[in-house]
């Protein structure tokens, strides 16, 4: 299925660049500029997003990694205090 008709990135597309990315580096971030970049396109009109994300938190592997949760609550938390 096509998800970005822009660039005729599909969904299988993504899958595979999203578990490159793991595969490359368990630890990195995973957003949608950088599986542009991964394909060697880069987002146009961007009317694809929403699908394009969706795609994205389908993946298996698409999870963020453990030691990086929760990293925006730390500041607030310390803040507080
Ligand atoms: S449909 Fe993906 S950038 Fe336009």
């Amino acid at each position: 299925m096509i998800v970005c008709h822009c660039n005729g990135i599909s969904d299988t597309d993504i899958k595979s660049a999203v578990d490159w990315m793991r595969a490359s580096d368990p630890a990195t971030l995973i957003t949608a500029g950088k599986i542009y970049r991964a394909l060697g396109k880069r987002a146009d009109c961007g009317g694809c997003l929403p699908l394009f994300l969706d795609t994205m938190r389908g993946c298996d592997s698409f999870e963020v990694p453990m030691q990086l949760r929760g990293l925006r609550r730390a500041p607030t938390q310390v803040n507080a205090t």
